[in-house]
């Protein structure tokens, strides 16, 4: 792996005075303070494109619930309600997370092992990123759209970091760009963040890092991990993440985590105490190529679904008899 760069003293939450307190990684509270200086210029309600009733509006979505359309819309949620995240990878899928009232969707390089058949998500390309948020983006225009850096883009220059990051918003219609990593990618993200490009954190369980770390499991249940990422999330809300996703992190560490940085902390696999929740859609429907995470609980099993109606229809037609 990379040797990590090193962060400038007044970053690191040890010198800063923050550390894990107890014996069980739970984390230090003195940075809930800190909440008190949120946002603080009020963001004006934007009025919804699409009139209730009209085809844009999913009638189970209920209109007095109001839609997240901006990063800023996202980050007002902490504290007053569950935030949720799904994956999409293509205009269907899409335009059935929107409708559903996700605050937001995230094309995540997940494509890679769902739709694209890989084993991992290395193989994906920018311009299989690119290909995929556009698709997205033509069916859920109003929805906060979120896309994935692939592999190695924040690992090269920051010049080709930030064309790759512009690639995906200006063609593939992304709001914000996602990019894995902690401590040793938060100065690219200042930087990004300093043009105007929206980006959401990634800690934990880095699946780019897959080949690395040799599998996937949980992080933090060792106290020097959970130090470790204690200082990661503070490292993007420093480099000004407007969110950070949390994946695979042991559970407690995960709950300190969200109450410890500003911005939303979104967990996938590490328990109920986070801000909100993310998955990854084609495992929530059962439709999945292979091996489902065991802290998903699926809500259909497409696979078997769809398998029975294709065969069943190939085995109608292949029955009947032709009449000449
Ligand atoms: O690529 C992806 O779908 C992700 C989620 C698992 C957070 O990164």
């Amino acid at each position: 792996m990379p040797e990590p760069k090193k962060t400038s003293p007044q970053k690191t939450p040890k010198e800063g005075g923050q550390s894990i307190q107890s014996e069980n990684n739970t984390l230090g509270s003195s940075r809930a303070k800190k909440s008190d200086d949120s946002p603080s210029k009020p963001i004006r309600p934007r009025k919804p494109k699409s009139k209730p009733g009209s085809p844009k509006t999913n009638p189970q979505v209920s209109p007095a619930i109001k839609r997240t359309r901006t990063v800023l819309d996202l980050m007002q949620l902490k504290g007053k309600q569950s935030i949720v995240g799904l994956t999409a990878y293509d205009a269907l899928l899409g335009r059935l997370v929107s409708d559903a009232g996700v605050d937001f969707i995230l094309v995540g390089d997940s494509v890679g092992t769902t739709s694209l058949g890989f084993p991992t998500t290395i193989p994906v390309t920018i311009k299989d990123m690119i290909h995929h948020t556009a698709a997205v983006r033509r069916s859920s225009p109003d929805c906060l759209l979120v896309a994935d850096l692939p592999f190695g883009e924040a690992s090269l220059s920051f010049d080709r970091l930030l064309e790759s990051a512009r690639s995906l918003m200006q063609v593939g219609g992304a709001d914000a760009v996602k990019i894995e990593g902690g401590k040793d990618v938060a100065d690219d993200i200042e930087k990004l963040v300093a043009t105007g490009i929206p980006v959401l954190g990634h800690i934990g369980l880095l699946p780019q890092t897959v080949k690395a770390i040799g599998g996937y499991r949980k992080f933090g249940t060792e106290r020097e991990e959970a130090e470790n990422l204690y200082t990661d999330a503070i490292s993007l809300e420093e480099a000004g993440c407007f969110a950070v996703i949390g994946e695979m992190i042991e559970e407690k560490v995960a709950s300190e985590l969200a109450k410890q940085i500003l911005p939303p902390f979104i967990g996938i696999g590490s328990g109920e105490n986070c801000d909100g929740q993310i998955l990854v859609t084609t495992d929530l429907l059962g439709l999945s190529n292979g091996h489902i995470p065991s802290f998903v609980n699926p809500r259909l099993n497409l696979n078997k679904e769809i398998s029975s109606a294709l065969s069943g229809y190939v085995r109608d037609l292949k029955n009947k008899k032709i009449s000449k």
